[in-house]
């Protein structure tokens, strides 16, 4: 029997890089597996303990746990080439990759995605959407224009081939009369993946069969999201949005398993607000604020290096986030970057038009147009990056701490203090305490 205590989706609550990554890998010393459910390697992952430092783009945040399962679910586009280099580089510092597993529904990341990425952002000009470049949207497209190739396709290489064959045709004709770009020749192609083909095919399986019995001989399965609920393709800041369903929800569809397979959803909040690429930010700040919380949280692209636009915590979002998402429980991260702050401000509600607002509006004109509505709350002056309990923070962060849970609506379950898997703080007797073994 299915235990859905025994399964959490874990996923970002704002416009991502919230610290999912961090969040995951302190949580998988307790879990069995690991699985993507969405998105490719526009995410950007970062796990640190000790000295080391990862930062991982398709692979699961639980790869460096040798017992733990890390899982690449059918609702994730793979650039092969990427993930071969990506477990080059994991290999190369010893740690093993024998445990990963890729969904043979997995869609595939090809050359022509990239240049369609990169050729659209340039078309749009001062209207660009500001993507990672590395071909999500092209290839989301193609899965569902019904002409994607899929992992499956690289077990056999006449099959990748043959599938190839059908839809490159099509592929080179965009590119020549669209794109004024040289099309690609099939076998030139074929040869280019042939090594990743080889490479990855082992590791191709019906991972929702493996899901499905993982969770039925009771084993703990993480469900981890890339990007956040603002990047989603529905509910997000469309069109300033990632192609995928980055919601708690997608980990269903994603991987292969039913809306009943898990009960436990945690967003991940950073206590103030970052976004990288465009579209709208209410609550951003270009001034010194946002200049020092990007100097203080080392706010820089994880995929591809971009300075963050920085702003203070918007509890809007975090509401919005939570009802989208279905939240149980937040995990919030960087509060360390707070300390040395006089004041700390929250927006609690938008203010457009003579009106104020208190939801998430509909329209992504009206959001433009948003001024964030601030509540302000005492800073403190003592650095956190130490303090190993909730009890232990200095009563101006209990205080910030409570305001976000209150506005947001849900609890906090974690906090993160520094990027190290040691400054982590679990909230008594909660959920996440019982998953990392406590009461
Ligand atoms: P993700 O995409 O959500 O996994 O987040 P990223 O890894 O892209 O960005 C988060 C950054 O913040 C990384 O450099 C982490 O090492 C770092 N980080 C995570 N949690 C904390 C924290 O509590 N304090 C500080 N100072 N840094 C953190
Ligand atoms: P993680 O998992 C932050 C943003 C891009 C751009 C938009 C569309 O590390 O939190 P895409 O390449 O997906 O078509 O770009 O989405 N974006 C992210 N921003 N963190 C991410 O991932 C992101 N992945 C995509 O900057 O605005
Ligand atoms: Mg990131």
């Amino acid at each position: 029997m299915m235990n859905r205590a025994n399964s959490l989706v874990i996923v970002g609550a704002q416009w991502g890089d919230e610290g999912k990554g961090k969040v995951i890998d302190y949580l998988a010393a307790n879990a069995d597996v690991v699985a993507r459910f969405q998105g490719g390697d526009n995410a950007g992952h970062t796990v640190v303990y000790g000295a080391n430092i990862f930062k991982l783009h398709h692979i699961p945040s639980g790869i460096l746990y040798p017992g733990c399962i890390s899982l690449l679910g059918n609702g994730m586009v793979i650039n092969p080439l990427v993930l071969v280099d990506e477990l080059n580089k994991l290999e190369k510092r010893g740690i093993s990759t024998a445990n990963l597993r890729i969904s043979g529904k997995a869609h595939l990341i090809m050359a022509y995605h990239q240049v369609y990425d990169q050729a659209n952002e340039a078309l749009l000009g001062e209207n660009k959407i500001g993507t990672t470049g590395r071909g999500i949207g092209p290839a989301y497209a193609d899965k569902a224009l019904r002409r994607g190739l899929r992992a499956i396709d690289m077990t056999d290489i006449d099959c990748f081939r043959d599938r190839l064959a059908q839809v490159l045709p099509l592929q080179n004709r965009l590119l020549k009369d669209a794109y004024n770009y040289p099309g690609y020749d099939l076998e030139q192609l074929v040869e280019l993946y042939r090594p990743a083909c080889e490479r990855l095919s082992p590791m191709v399986t019906d991972t929702s069969i493996l899901l499905a019995d993982q969770l039925s001989e009771g084993k703990k399965v993480l469900f981890e999201g890339a990007q956040g609920a603002l990047l989603d393709i529905d509910h997000g800041t469309y069109p300033f949005v990632t192609s995928s369903s980055t919601v708690a929800g997608a980990a269903g569809p994603g991987s292969g398993l039913g809306p009943r397979s898990t009960a436990r959803m945690l967003g991940v909040l950073k206590a103030y607000t970052t976004r990288v690429g465009e579209g709208p930010f209410p609550s951003e700040d270009e001034g010194e604020t946002g200049d020092h919380l990007r100097d203080q949280g080392g706010e820089y692209g994880t995929t591809t290096g971009r300075p963050r636009r920085c702003g203070w915590f918007d509890a809007v979002i975090a509401r919005y986030a939570a009802r989208i998402n279905g939240l149980t429980g937040l995990a919030i991260t960087k509060l360390d970057v707070l300390s040395s702050l006089e004041t700390i401000n929250i927006a609690v509600a938008y203010e457009c038009g003579g009106k104020t607002i208190k939801e998430f509006p509909l329209s992504m004109a009206e959001l433009q147009l948003c001024k964030p509505v601030y509540e302000v709350f005492s800073g403190w002056d003592e650095d956190i990056s130490r303090v190993g309990s909730i009890t232990d923070l200095p009563g101006a962060a209990k205080l910030y701490l409570e305001a976000m849970e209150e506005m947001a609506g849900v609890p906090v379950e974690l906090i993160s203090v520094g990027p190290d898997r040691a400054q982590t703080i679990i909230k008594p007797r909660s959920y996440l305490a019982g998953w990392c073994g406590g009461g």
